[in-house]
């Protein structure tokens, strides 16, 4: 059991979405947490709706110096849960550069950096809990979430293996990996399910009583819904023939009418298009007459 009375949690990405319900629910279950996020203002809500319990601190993830600097701030953290992350829900060519690296260094870096942060003082006291929140997206590939299923591999990937080094190392420090499907939280507004009966949108309070009551079951690994363990048994499947089980469920058209949240300016930009090698062959010709 991971008590969260009188823990200190530390979570990223907390002034929306499942990261705000999580710092409420661990606030009202007597922990002290510790907020970090990009968004001062929605920092500020969740403080006042947590009636001042919780501590908030203005930290971009994916800058290691300021993670760094601010986990020194909160002092020795008992539970950090890997919770920022962002999608830009694009195909591969209509992304931007930046794009791309935004995804990766919030979903698929941040998590070493915040780790690395505050692992040190868990092994040293014997006591801790790193929470990583992937996606189920880290065990397929979906249309327009080739970047975040990218990031999200890696956030998984980064979970399972820390999860085993700690065995060896530090076996008093747990991990909890969790890979939900769609939520309602607006990160993914017009995503989609064919299939709602089974593969439902999740509901944001629902997945953030689950990752906590996993956390002080010390569940290694949560599945939202749980029939999303499917997807492992259909990966010892010819790739073929998953595809075509992921086509049948609606996976492959989920992201179809996604528009998610407004992105930054810089973000909207249209990319620049490739120059194609036969570009210049056929302005070439054209010039030829
Ligand atoms: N929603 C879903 O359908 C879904 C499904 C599977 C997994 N997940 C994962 O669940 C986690 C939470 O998602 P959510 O739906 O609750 O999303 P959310 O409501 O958008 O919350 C994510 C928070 O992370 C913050 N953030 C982004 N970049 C940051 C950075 N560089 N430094 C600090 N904070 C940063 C965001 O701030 P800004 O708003 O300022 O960007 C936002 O407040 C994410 O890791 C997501 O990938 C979500």
């Amino acid at each position: 059991m991971t008590e969260l009375r009188e823990s200190t949690v530390l979570i990223t990405g907390a002034a929306s979405g499942i990261g705000r319900r999580m710092a409420l629910l661990a606030a009202e279950r007597g922990a002290n947490v510790v907020a970090w996020d990009l968004d001062g203002t929605g920092l500020d809500k969740l403080a006042a709706d947590a009636g001042g319990v919780v501590t908030t601190h203005v930290v971009d993830v994916t800058d290691p110096d300021a993670v760094r600097r601010a986990a020194v701030a909160a002092g020795p953290v008992d539970v950090l849960v890997n919770n920022a992350g962002v999608v830009a829900g694009r195909r591969l060519l209509d992304l931007t550069d930046r794009q791309i690296e935004r995804v990766m260094a919030v979903n698929a870096l941040a998590p070493f950096w915040c780790t690395r942060a505050v692992l040190p003082g868990m092994v040293e006291r014997g006591r801790g809990h790193v929470v990583t929140i992937a996606s189920m997206a880290a065990t397929m590939g979906v249309p327009k979430l080739v970047d975040y299923a990218a990031s999200k591999h890696a956030a998984y990937g980064f979970a399972e293996s820390l999860r085993v080094e700690l065995a060896g190392v530090a076996p008093e420090v747990r991990t909890t990996v969790v890979l939900p499907f769609y939520i309602n939280t607006g990160m993914f507004a017009g995503a989609s399910t064919r299939i709602p009966w089974l593969v439902p949108i999740l509901e944001e309070a629902e997945v953030a009583e689950r990752i906590i009551r996993a956390v002080e079951r010390n569940e290694d690994r949560v599945m939202l819904p749980p029939i999303g363990r499917v997807a492992f048994v259909g990966q010892l499947l010819p790739p073929s023939w998953f595809d075509k089980l992921a086509s049948v469920l609606g996976i492959h058209v989920s992201m179809e009418d996604f528009h998610g949240r407004a992105l930054p300016a810089e973000d909207t930009a249209p990319p620049e298009p490739p120059e194609s090698p036969a570009r210049p062959a056929r302005r070439a010709a054209r010039s030829r007459g």
